[in-house]
């Protein structure tokens, strides 16, 4: 039997999880994604309109079929705690089911189990803002968003993931070495969640021989990204300064993506794994 993947943070065919889709798919797993709410429609269309079709392409000349497509707010974990102002919001009020909690349900009704679930999503209200000048509000968003969301994604999951399977999510250097412009408490949530990655790979191992990875991406010029503002400075840095002088592309997220959710990787849990063309290991930029 092939595998079968939830894939929460895709909104269009330029970020990392659209990449992480394709590699699993051109690997025969089948995909299932998680889009924001919001973003929903504009996906929806454009899948059926054909505009993803290009990117669609599998390497074996097919097109990536997605078995289905959730609406998901990964910053609500059940219908319950969802405040009235969003319920009757009108891009909310036309979905249904997108709390954490009911997409889980919904997988495990539509389709039994999961094998794989990768979280490629993050939200920081406050990015552009230093950390000295972002309010409580933005900094507990950016936490919930981006950190807490895959320990709910992961909790509501775990119960549905064949043993053997693998999660991961997606990290960035700034949580560990300072990127001035990263702000917003998007640092702070990042170094939360290298450190859940550590402890959930404990917890999900113990508890269903899960194993959970993070990676730490170099910069892409995703939809999120251009939010943070200075995206094109950082892939000319990382493009200078780095030991391959060579761009990154989403496609490389992919396959190290495809290699730690596979057997390969069977050893491999509670890692923070680069994929940045090696700019991390510098200290100096000659
Ligand atoms: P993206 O824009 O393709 O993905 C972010 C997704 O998060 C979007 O689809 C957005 O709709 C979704 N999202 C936001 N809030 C949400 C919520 N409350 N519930 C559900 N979905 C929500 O951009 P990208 O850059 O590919 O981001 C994917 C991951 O990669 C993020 O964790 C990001 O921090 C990480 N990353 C990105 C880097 C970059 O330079 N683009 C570098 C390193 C890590």
């Amino acid at each position: 039997r092939g595998k079968r993947a939830f894939i929460a943070g895709v909104a269009d065919d330029n970020g990392y999880g659209w990449a992480i889709a394709k590699a699993l798919a051109a690997a025969g797993a089948e995909i299932l994604v998680g889009t924001w709410v919001p973003a929903l429609n504009i996906f929806e269309n454009s899948l059926r309109r054909g505009k993803f079709d290009e990117s669609r392409t599998l390497p074996d000349g097919s097109l990536m079929e997605i078995s289905k497509v959730y609406p998901l707010d990964a910053v609500y974990d059940t219908l319950e705690e969802v405040p009235e102002d969003v319920k009757t919001n009108k891009r909310y009020a036309g979905s249904s089911n997108w709390t954490v909690k009911e997409v889980a349900e919904s997988v495990k009704n539509d389709f039994g189990t999961i094998d794989i679930l990768v979280h490629s999503l993050a939200n920081g209200p406050e990015v552009t803002k230093p950390l000295l000048e972002t309010s409580r509000k933005g900094y507990l968003t950016a936490i919930s968003a981006s950190s807490y969301s895959y320990v709910s994604l992961l909790k509501h999951f775990l119960p549905i993931m064949n043993p053997g399977g693998a999660s991961i999510s997606l990290t960035y250097i700034a949580s560990e070495r300072t990127i001035p412009g990263y702000g917003g408490g998007m640092s702070s949530a990042k170094a939360a969640l290298e450190s859940d990655t550590r402890v959930l790979a404990f917890e999900a191992g113990r508890a269903g021989k899960i194993r959970v990875n993070t990676i730490s991406a170099g910069p892409l010029g995703s939809r999120a990204a251009k939010a943070i503002g200075f995206i094109e400075k950082m892939i000319n840095y990382s493009y200078t300064n780095g030991p391959m002088q060579k761009e990154l592309a989403a496609d490389e997220v992919g396959a190290t993506a495809a290699f730690l959710v596979s057997p390969l990787a069977s050893a491999v849990t509670g890692s923070v794994v680069y994929v940045d063309n090696g700019l991390n290991t510098m200290a100096w930029h000659p």
